[in-house]
């Protein structure tokens, strides 16, 4: 079993191939160019911070950029990048073509027509309110449930026609996120709970489980198939995959309250999110102690693979990120950080220094696999630095800015005197944001190298150790 997925050789045929490649190919530059307009706008964002008065037209409002970052981001950028990862996960392990070549395009155009629909909605002003991360209209938002459910049918049948006897640990995570989505999103637009309590309960609900039991998993899944293809050696556990699985969706489902402590919600229920959001702790150092005991004894060779490093970050920003997330949900620090920067910090710790981290290793190590095409060295190494550089500023400025932020509001200081305490930490999140901005052009340059460029031997500098074993 643990050998399972350094083991298996490509047993399609040459058209096949390239039919996954293209198809790996469209979802990450679909994705690529979502990512740059979605921090683009980010950019813009964080310096209406510093200048409130630039940029002030209806359209370049605060109130309408920040939704369309935080929903190009989701949807755009991540859920893109990681569906066409998991279709290639799901063909690869599974010794077999996709399902439906045919299904995986029309994911595809009904992810972006959502997406470019939303944000055009969003900016001309029409949005479903207060509903984070859910504020495209509803029928928009119908358009990217039937994306989920075309990928979540796609991806089962792909597993269907596996050649092997087990499902790779991989789609398990994989195939689990786009059901339990296509739930939660059916959740989030039924009309009868978007009012009252209710309303806010169900939000916490949809908000902790769109990055719980969507993005999680589905980088998870990219991991466990990426990180034995990088390190050609097989996961350090099995088994600690699967427990870890299981508990991930014990656990998660039921911790979004802690976004709404000392809300009306019952007491119970904030007291019940805040013992699972404990509980968390089980899967999340269960999955990452199974990725660093994979590498044990192998850290040297993260000075000779970018992919690697790419997912040595992911794993540690899963680490971090969700124990960070533990501690803010008790009620004597939430007092401190709620409605802080502390949060924004956080969301990026995670959202960034996982997840995003997670995807770049993931496209490095397997876009060159499927088209042949390797990224120079210098272009990984500039994305990488500057990518983390700039997130490490970004993410520690508002770490400290927002426990002074959190402690000025407890000790009664007038608001403005937190505003102007914030400042420094701004400008710096300003800095740090340029470094990320500009290392995603380069990672556009990268992508374009491996998608369209001439072919480059797979170096063996860089990428050596990611080449399908002969199995
Ligand atoms: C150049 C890179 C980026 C910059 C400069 C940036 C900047 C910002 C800014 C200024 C905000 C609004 C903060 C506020 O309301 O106080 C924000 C919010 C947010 N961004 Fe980004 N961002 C970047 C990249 C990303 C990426 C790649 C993701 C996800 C993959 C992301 C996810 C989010 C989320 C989830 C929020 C809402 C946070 C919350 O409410 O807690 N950002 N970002
Ligand atoms: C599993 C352990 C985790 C726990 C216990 C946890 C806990 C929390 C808590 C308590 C908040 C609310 C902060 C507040 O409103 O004051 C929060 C916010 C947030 N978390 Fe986590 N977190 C975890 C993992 C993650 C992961 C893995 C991601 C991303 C993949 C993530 C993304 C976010 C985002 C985007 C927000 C901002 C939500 C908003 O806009 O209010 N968290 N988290």
């Amino acid at each position: 079993m643990q050998a399972q997925v350094t083991a298996h050789r490509s047993t399609l045929s040459e058209k096949e191939d390239r039919a996954l490649a293209s198809m790996l190919v469209a979802y990450t530059v679909t994705a690529t160019l979502w990512l740059l307009f979605a921090t683009a706008i980010g950019i813009l964002l964080a310096y209406k911070f510093g200048a409130p008065d630039f940029a002030p037209g209806a359209w370049l409002t605060f109130g309408r950029l920040r939704p369309i970052h935080t929903n190009a981001t989701f949807y755009g950028w991540a859920s893109l990048a990681l569906v066409g990862l998991a279709y290639y996960v799901a063909a690869r392990s599974s010794g077999t073509r996709l399902y439906s070549a045919k299904l995986a395009w029309i994911g595809l155009v009904l992810f972006n027509v959502a997406a470019v629909a939303g944000t055009v909605a969003l900016d001309l002003g029409y949005n479903d309110g207060n509903l984070e991360y859910r504020e495209w209209p509803w029928p928009i938002r119908l358009v990217f449930l039937a994306a989920l459910v075309v990928t979540a049918w796609n991806l089962i049948g792909t597993v269907a026609r596996r050649s092997t006897e087990d499902i790779y640990l991989s789609n398990w995570y994989t195939i689990g996120g786009a059901l339990w989505t296509c739930i939660i999103a059916l959740v989030a637009v039924l009309p009868w709970y978007q009012y009252g309590l209710g309303q806010v309960s169900v939000s916490g609900y949809y908000m902790h489980n769109a990055v719980g039991m969507w993005f999680t998993p589905l980088v998870l899944g990219i991991f466990y198939y990426a990180l034995p293809k990088v390190l050609s050696r097989p996961i350090y556990s099995y088994a600690l995959g699967v427990f870890a699985f299981w508990t991930n969706l014990v656990f998660y489902p039921i911790i979004g309250a802690h976004h709404f402590l000392f809300s009306p919600l019952p007491w119970w229920l904030q007291t019940t999110a805040i013992v699972f959001s404990v509980a968390m702790l089980v899967p999340v150092w269960g999955g990452s102690a199974n990725f660093l005991l994979t590498m044990r004894g192998r850290l040297r060779d993260l000075v000779h693979s970018y992919p690697l490093m790419f997912i040595f970050v992911g794993v540690i920003g899963y680490l971090v990120g969700s124990t960070q997330g533990t501690f803010e949900a008790f009620r004597s620090l939430q007092e401190v950080w709620h409605l802080t920067n502390f949060t924004i910090g956080h969301s990026h710790l995670t959202m960034y220094g996982f997840v995003t981290f997670a995807i770049w290793g993931g496209v490095y190590a397997l876009l060159p696999l499927a088209t042949g095409n390797a990224p120079s060295r210098l272009g990984l190494s500039v994305h990488f630095w500057m990518a983390l550089v700039g997130s490490f500023i970004y993410v520690i400025a508002l770490s400290i800015g927002g426990t002074i932020q959190g402690l000025d509001w407890i000790n009664g200081r007038p608001f403005i005197q937190s505003i102007q305490d914030m400042q420094s930490y701004w400008v710096w999140r300003g800095v740090g944001g340029a470094l990320m901005f500009l290392s995603h052009i380069v990672f556009a340059w990268n992508v374009w190298c491996m998608s369209f460029g001439r072919s480059r031997a797979i170096a063996p500098h860089a990428l050596s150790n990611v080449e399908e074993p002969a199995g």
